[in-house]
Formats: structure tokens, sequence, C-alpha cells
């Protein structure tokens, strides 16, 4: 196939609201990052952008639950995933923020140019909107149950848990997330893109043009939607958080978080343009550019329906590929933000990359595993302990294992030496593995090149078990045990060892490019083992074997990976058990003061039915099997009570003793245990259930009356 002349490689502009985790990593991130790194040492023209969503109601949530700006939590997680990303090796060329003034003027005008072009529709309609918080509920402002899976917390713009993309009149029970009312409908005006008419268009591209090289997941998803039919879809939302709508009848209007994100892709080709002389304008406008949306499941009618079509009328190319990845679940559940069931790239930095033994191997051993277990072409599994084999029992016991072998037999018995290779003794094992080396980059490339980077990563570690065979076959060691009279290595023996270790070496020198894109720091580590300058890196020479000069001295050996010990797993299992732990349990407790005031109303004259009254504890003393009760005598003035109490765990009888308390006095008495108690006491609550008498700020004549 002809090469395109450039590539535009994009990545989901992550929402600028709270940490990203691993899923999210392995699912838009690292693939772009690999596929990038590879376009780079192929040298061909490439630019790989992404940046922060920070628009939307994502964004005025978390300043509520944070109890911030929209603007203070916007600055906060784009530094934060900006830092989180490159200390993991993901190498945009920028890392735009859709809050920059360039981004506001290129969404105006695309949307100006539509609506010039009477490619929008206006229309009336009637939307929720919250009385309380004078509020239409766009998208995340508005919940309810899913009407597809039936998850009852589905969002009104997608359900978080199928993936499905929603409208707020399509969530049953619906419920403002602002004041967590009933909303009621009110008339708007709104801008719509008239997806209904664009149908055959999507139909010939995606389902006929595409059928093929596109992944299956994402031809499946797309067919689903259009034979479904497409409705109109508006494109500006009433909401103060945002893009203007630039028009002057759209006051207290901004675009859809959705409609101006995606152009957050060309707003950042635009900056990056503006960085390094260059002209961002062929990116987006001639066809000869191969332009790649690589995001998750859940963003893939975005990409493949909306923004083509906005793309398609405004003159500009269209996607050459969406490779969208499935899920990465966790330990045997959806990793999920809302309860806490996820690895934090910040959490994985911290516990391993910044350690002592950490760093750029660290980094390289999860990009491993979780290349490794990329969810391509279905949902896959973050395990610790499928992390800990895969490090330990593949890039340490095989990869890490043949390049440390080569060195040291190579410092051994060759004098730290590139050693020469004797042409006329090559037999069939050598000729074997000489042709694996050579056939290798072709395969790997176009593994690459169809985004099967998890098949392309078990090549690349399948040669170094080739390597590892194939020494093993070679057996230099025991050649090397052939001695001379002199005491020296005897000279064919000598021949054979320096053969295999000269294969060896070229073979170390071809992973080191061939793992590049995947493990860029182990590459660079291989590079500094062997003295050569990143310019052999360059994709060209993979497959060559005379990489390193014969009579070359090279560093002698370093381990490549060091173990993940069982401490290391069990930690971070406890760690994520204790996180759902705490999660749930700060969950209770925002349910116990929502809860609080939610009993139903009462009338004044409800309330003065109950006789509250002020009395003072003359006598306690536990009840008789019964862990939880305490027997109280208070005095009420004019009479004496004996009250049963459900306090005992939270106080000691003798702590009671001429306390005042607070108590229901009309109450028509109950047995307890055999005891008639007189009346309740009144406590309150704490918020991790700690019981606390209510008594008057200063000592009362006893039977005063409470009102
Ligand atoms: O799902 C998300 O996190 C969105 N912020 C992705 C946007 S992708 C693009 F369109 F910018
Ligand atoms: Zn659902």
């Amino acid at each position: 196939m002809k090469q395109p002349k450039r590539y535009l490689i994009t990545s989901a502009l992550p929402y600028a609201n709270g940490l990203k985790h691993l899923g999210h990593l392995a699912g838009a991130y690292l693939p772009a990052d690999i596929y990038v790194r590879y376009l780079r040492s192929q040298k061909r023209d490439v630019v790989y952008v992404c940046g922060s969503d920070e628009h939307g109601t994502a964004i005025p949530i978390q300043a509520t639950k944070e109890g911030t700006t929209p603007q203070a939590i916007i600055d906060k997680y784009h530094e934060i995933c900006k830092q989180n990303f490159s200390d993991l090796g993901i190498s945009f060329d920028i890392y735009h923020r859709t809050s920059e003034k360039i981004h506001h003027e290129t969404s105006k005008e695309f949307f100006t140019a539509l609506n010039d072009a009477g490619q929008l529709e206006i229309m009336e309609s009637e939307q929720y909107f919250d009385e309380e918080a004078n509020s239409f509920l766009a998208d995340r402002f508005i919940k309810g149950t899913c009407p597809n899976c039936a998850y009852d917390s589905a969002f009104g713009d997608q359900c978080e848990k199928c993936g499905k993309s929603l409208s707020p009149d399509e969530l049953i029970n619906p419920v403002s997330t602002l004041s967590g009312n009933t909303p009621i409908k009110k008339n708007t005006k709104h801008w719509y893109l008239p997806l209904n008419k664009h149908e055959e268009f999507l139909n010939n591209w995606i389902t006929k043009e595409h059928a093929k090289d596109w992944k299956q997941n994402v031809v499946g998803q797309c067919k689903g939607w259009i034979d479904g039919g497409l409705l109109p879809r508006a494109v500006t939302r009433d909401l103060n958080w945002g893009v203007n709508v630039p028009l002057k009848n759209a006051s207290g209007k901004v675009l859809y978080v959705w409609f101006d994100a995606p152009i957050g892709y060309i707003s950042a080709t635009k900056q990056w343009a503006l960085d390094n002389h260059k002209n961002w304008e062929p990116y987006w406008k001639d066809n000869d550019t191969q332009l790649v949306h690589f995001i998750g499941k859940d963003n893939i009618v975005f990409h493949c329906i909306i923004f083509p079509v906005m793309l398609k009328l405004h003159n500009y190319i269209l996607p050459t590929n969406v490779p969208a990845n499935e899920f990465m679940n966790l330990e045997g559940d959806k990793m999920s933000t809302s309860r806490n069931w996820k690895i934090d790239m910040q959490d994985y930095i911290d516990d391993f990359v910044k350690k002592e033994n950490g760093g750029g191997q660290c980094v390289d051993m999860l990009r491993y595993y979780l290349t490794q277990i990329a969810p391509e072409t279905k949902d896959s599994e973050f395990t610790w302990k499928g992390f800990q084999d895969a490090i330990n029992s593949e890039l340490v016991a095989v990869f890490g294992n043949f390049m440390n072998r080569t060195f040291v037999l190579m410092h051994k018995l060759c004098n730290g030496k590139v050693p020469p290779l004797h042409s006329p003794i090559i037999d069939e094992i050598d000729k074997e593995l000489i042709n694996k080396i050579e056939q290798s980059p072709k395969k790997i490339a176009t593994l690459i090149e169809e985004y099967k980077f998890r098949d392309a990563l078990f090549e690349i570690i399948d040669l170094s078990r080739k390597g590892n065979q194939y020494m093993q076959k070679k057996e230099p060691w025991i050649k090397a045990k052939q001695v001379a009279a002199d005491g020296s290595i005897d000279a064919s023996a000598q021949k054979e060892i320096d053969n295999c270790l000269h294969i060896c070496l070229q073979l170390c020198a071809n992973i080191s490019i061939l793992i590049n894109p995947f493990l860029p720091n182990t590459s660079k580590k291989m590079l500094h083992l062997m003295k050569v300058v990143d310019k052999l890196l360059d994709w060209e020479n993979a497959g060559k074997l005379n990489l390193l000069k014969t009579g070359y001295s090279l560093r002698g050996p370093e381990l490549l990976f060091r173990k993940i010990e069982d401490e290391e797993i069990k930690y971070q299992l406890e760690k994520l058990k204790s996180n759902i732990l705490n999660s749930k349990k700060m969950k209770e407790e925002v349910q116990q003061t929502i809860q609080a005031p939610t009993k139903p109303v009462i009338q004044f004259d409800d309330f003065t039915k109950l006789d509250l009254r002020v009395g003072t504890v003359l006598a306690c003393e536990k009840v008789e099997k019964a862990d939880k009760l305490l027997k109280l005598t208070v005095d009420l003035g004019t009479e004496k009570r004996t009250i049963v109490s459900g306090i005992a765990l939270h106080y000691k009888s003798e702590e009671l003793v001429d306390k005042q308390v607070v108590i229901v006095a009309n109450l028509a008495p109950r047995k307890m245990k055999g005891i008639e108690s007189q009346g309740m006491i009144l406590t309150a609550e704490d918020k991790d259930g700690k019981l606390r008498l209510l008594k008057p700020e200063e000592a009362v004549q006893p039977g005063s009356a409470v009102s």
C-alpha cells in the first residue's frame, strides 16, 4: 500500500476533572504512543496531539464536589494529567487545553461556518429544568435509570455502565444531580446537527468503505447506530461553562462539549504548528494525510458518526481509522472512579516509578503488561498477579535474561568485544535464527500498522525466546571447555563461540530497534550497554546483521529489569481493598447526611403532640443479658420515670448519674427485657455511629418542657 505523506495521530482528550487510571492509559494513550514512536522511527511525518477536555458538566460537578471553582479544577487536573502521561513515556507533540483562546476561536469558527451554510437546524423543545438550582439539566446534571441496561446512575448523555449514548428524555426516573429534585420541563431553543440527513454518507463510508480495515467492534457499533436511525443531535447547551455560542440570540448558551472537544484536535494542531513554525492546514485538509483517532469504546459514536459529519461539512479530511479499544477490567470487576476500583496512573508512578528501584524500567514494565493484555478485541483483565507473572517470567526470565547472558558470555569468552563471524562455518541452527532476525521487522511492522500491538509485542519477545533457545543449542560455555595445550580455548571451538555470540549480539541490537516503540527506556538502556547512538534505532536498520561492528568493545552486563516481589503485589491488593472500603464508607457518610432531612414533612400540630421534657438522671445500671441497654431512673420534677435506653455501648452507667437528658415523655410505655420503659431518651448519631446525649446548654429544672 502507498504510504501517506503525513500522519496526524490523536488520543481522546481526557476530561480535566480527576486523575486518570490505567484503563484509560491502556485504551487510548499507550497504543497511540506505540504507533507514533514506530512511525517516528520510520522517519515519517507524524504529529501526535492530545490535551485536556475542559468543558462540559463534568467540570462544574467536580468543582462542587471539591468546593472550588471550575477554573481551579481544570488548572489542577490539566497539570497532573500532563505530568502523569509524561512520566509514563507518552510522547505527545503537544498536550493542549480546550480552555485556550485558540480553541474557543476555532470552535466558534466551526460552528459559524456550519450555521452560515445552513447545515444546523434550530429547534425549540421542552427540556428538564431544576427549579431550585434555576438551571437546565444538560448531560451530567441529570441522572436516572438507563433504558438499556437498567443501571440506576446513568447520566443524561451516556450510561457509564453499558456505554450507550443517551438523551435526558430517555432516562427512567430522572433526578437532578444539582439538588436531588425531580426536574420539571421547560421550553428552550437549541441548534442541532441533523445526523439523519447524513445517514447515507455514514453508511457508505463506514459499513462499506471501511468494513474490512476498521476493527470489527468499531464497525459493529456504528452499524448499530446507523441501522437504528440517526436523529438530529443538539450541539448547544444551556450552561455557563464552555465555549459561548457565537450568535447574538444565544446568550446563556454554550457549545455542547462533544461539539467542541474533537475540534480540540484541530486547535491543538494549530498551536503545535505555531510553536514549531509549521503549517497546520495540510494535516486537516490534504487527502494524503492519515488521520487516526485512538479512543476507548465509549467514544466511538462521537468519533465515527458526529465528528466525521462535522469534518465533512467543513471540507476537512476524515479519519482513516479509529482503532477503539474495549475496556480493561481490574481484578474481576469493571474499573470505576465512583467506586474507587481503579489504579490511577499517579498511584503506579508513586508506588513503582518514583521508588528507589523504579524509574524507566518500571515505566516499561507497565507498558509491557498493559500492551500484553490490551483490550484490542474484547474486554480484558488487569490483575496484580498477572502483572507480576508477565514481568518475572517474560521480561526478566526471557527478554532480560537473553540480553544478560549474551553480555556475560561475550565478556567472559570474547574479551568484551564483538567477536567476528566466521562465515564458512555457519550451520542450520545459525541460519534459522538469522532468517528470523531478517524477517521479523516486516512482520512486526505489518502488525503495528494493523494496530495489533499485542501480537507485535509477542513477536518481539518471541525473538528473544528464540535467542535463548539458540544459545541453549549452541552451548558456548561447553565449547569453552575445549582447551588447547597452552590452556586457551581451542581455536575451532573459539570460532563457534564467536559465531554464536556475534549472532546473539546482532539480535540484541535488532531487538533494541523493534522494542523501542513499546519499551523506549529499555531500548535506551540497551543502546547504552552496546555503546551505540540513537540513530541505530531507525526502523530501516532492523533486520540487518551488521549493526554492531566486529572488534567493538561493549559495556559490562547490567540487568534490564528487576523482579516484582510478592510483598509488592500483596501491598497493591490490600490497597485496592482498602480503597474500595474507604469509598464505601465515604458514600455511606454522604448518604447519611443526604438522608437525614428526607423524612416526610409534618405539620406543626404533629410536632406539638410530642411531650419533650428535660429530666435528671438519678440512677443508672446495666440491664442484665443485654449488651446495649441501660436502665435509668429519671427525675421529671413531679414524678420519677424508669427508662430503658440502647446507649450502653456509648456510655458507662456511672457516667450518667446527675446528667440532664431530653426525653419523649408521652411515648406509650413498652417492655424491654421485662422492664417497662416509660419514655425515650433523645440522642444524636455521629457519622461513625456513635450516640451522644442531647442536653440543655445549662442545667434547668427537672421536668422543663422542650419546644
Ligand atoms: O470521554 C472523555 O473523557 C472525553 N473527554 C473524550 C473527548 S475525546 C475528543 F473528542 F476530544
Ligand atoms: Zn446502560
